[in-house]
């Protein structure tokens, strides 16, 4: 049996990679560690802990807490650690970098040192595409690219990539990194961009596209980006980085057109407002190393952005909630003042 630690399981990625997991192998344990912040729920695993009860096991714990994380690894016999856990949205970077530094930098320490203590741990970290900063021309980032992160979420994802490598060169740790492209999918906190605009469209709320809307993502299904991060954990090479994502991008305003129509609902709702601080205009991703793995994503961008619609169409009871509570503040924060644009 091996015995996987997934921090942040309670997140977005996590309970979906944990779902993965289970449904995948039989001869899998999960505990997920999780401080369950705003972003973290129990609700994305209740189905999880009803269907694989004994091979599932949960811990509420902040990865900062080197106590707690390390007798969690005794405790549950940990051979493997996953670590989805961070704070993950560029917005709220730009409005309070502190919680960024605490979790994404000083926690994934705390996590390399646990690995190191418990006889050097297989770990993974997940990373992002965001640390090789916005991409100019038609050029694609590769792994061995350099790290020119630009928000103080992506600086942070950038300084815990190089702790995690240096923990293999100085200790030996057997590492691997992977680095993501925009996720979407079932379960997404709805303050980034396509569960943001879904549920404001679901509720006639205009959807409030950043500057020009010209910036290019690539947004992936999330069940694709987990299937991958599985397989590198199966045959990646100990030391080595992995980009993960379609290898397509569209422009954030292709985006929106294509949920408006899967949602049957007007184009008018889009409305152009001031543009985010340092804004990336352009990631893109070169995921041939990944591909050559095994691995295909079975989503195109355009059917990750429609399915994650119907999702959300179809599970009020998830979101509803959430923008009923904190989320309020939160959109206040970030939108109630911000100009809007002359479309013209
Ligand atoms: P999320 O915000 O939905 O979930 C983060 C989870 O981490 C939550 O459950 C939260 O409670 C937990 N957490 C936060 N601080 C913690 C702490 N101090 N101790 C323990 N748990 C803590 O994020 P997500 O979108 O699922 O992202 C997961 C990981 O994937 C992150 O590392 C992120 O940087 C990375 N990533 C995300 C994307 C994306 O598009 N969402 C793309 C590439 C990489
Ligand atoms: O690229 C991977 C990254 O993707 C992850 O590492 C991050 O954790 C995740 O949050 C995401 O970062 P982005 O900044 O790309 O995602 P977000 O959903 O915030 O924004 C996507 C695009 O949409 C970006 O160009 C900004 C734009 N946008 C976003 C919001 C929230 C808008 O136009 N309006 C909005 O209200």
């Amino acid at each position: 049996m091996q015995n996987i630690l997934v921090t942040g399981g309670a997140g977005f990625i996590g309970c979906n990679f944990v779902r993965y997991l289970l449904e995948h192998s039989s001869r899998i344990e999960v505990s997920v560690y999780d401080k369950l912040t705003y972003a973290g729920r129990l609700e994305n695993l209740k189905d999880v802990s009803e269907r694989f009860g004994a091979r599932y096991h949960f811990v509420q714990g902040d990865i900062c807490d080197a106590a707690k994380v390390e007798d969690t690894v005794a405790a549950r016999n940990i051979d493997t650690i996953v670590n989805f856990a961070a704070e993950t949205h560029v917005d709220r970077s730009i409005l309070a970098p502190a919680a960024f530094v605490q979790t994404d930098v000083y926690g994934t320490y705390v996590l390399l040192e646990a690995a190191r203590k418990y006889g050097n741990l297989r770990f993974h970290q997940i990373s992002t595409d965001e640390v090789y900063g916005h991409i100019e021309g038609r050029r694609r980032s590769v792994e061995s690219d350099a790290l020119a992160p630009r928000s103080p979420y992506s600086a942070s994802k950038a300084s815990a990539d190089l702790f995690v490598s240096a923990y293999h060169i100085t200790y030996g740790l057997p590492v691997t990194i992977s680095r993501g492209a925009n996720n979407i999918g079932p379960f997404q906190y709805p303050e980034k961009v396509v569960p943001l605009f879904v549920t404001n469209a679901l509720e006639s709320i205009p959807l409030p596209v950043y500057g020009d809307g010209k910036q290019m993502r690539d947004y992936q299904f999330v069940a694709d980006h987990c299937a991958a991060i599985y397989l590198i954990l199966l045959r990646g090479r100990i030391g080595e980085l992995y980009n993960i994502g379609t290898g397509a991008e569209m422009t954030n305003l292709d985006m929106v057109e294509i949920l408006l129509e899967e949602l049957n609902r007007p184009r008018s709702l889009i409305q152009h407002v001031e543009d985010r601080l340092g804004h990336d205009r352009r990631y893109s991703l070169d995921v041939s190393k990944t591909l050559a793995l095994g691995w295909e994503p079975d989503y195109t961008p355009e059917e990750a952005i429609r399915a994650t619609a119907r999702w959300y169409r179809d599970n009020r009871w998830w979101w509803q909630p959430i923008r009923d509570g904190e989320f309020r503040e939160y959109y206040a924060s970030v939108y109630g003042d911000r100009k809007v644009l002359d479309p013209r």
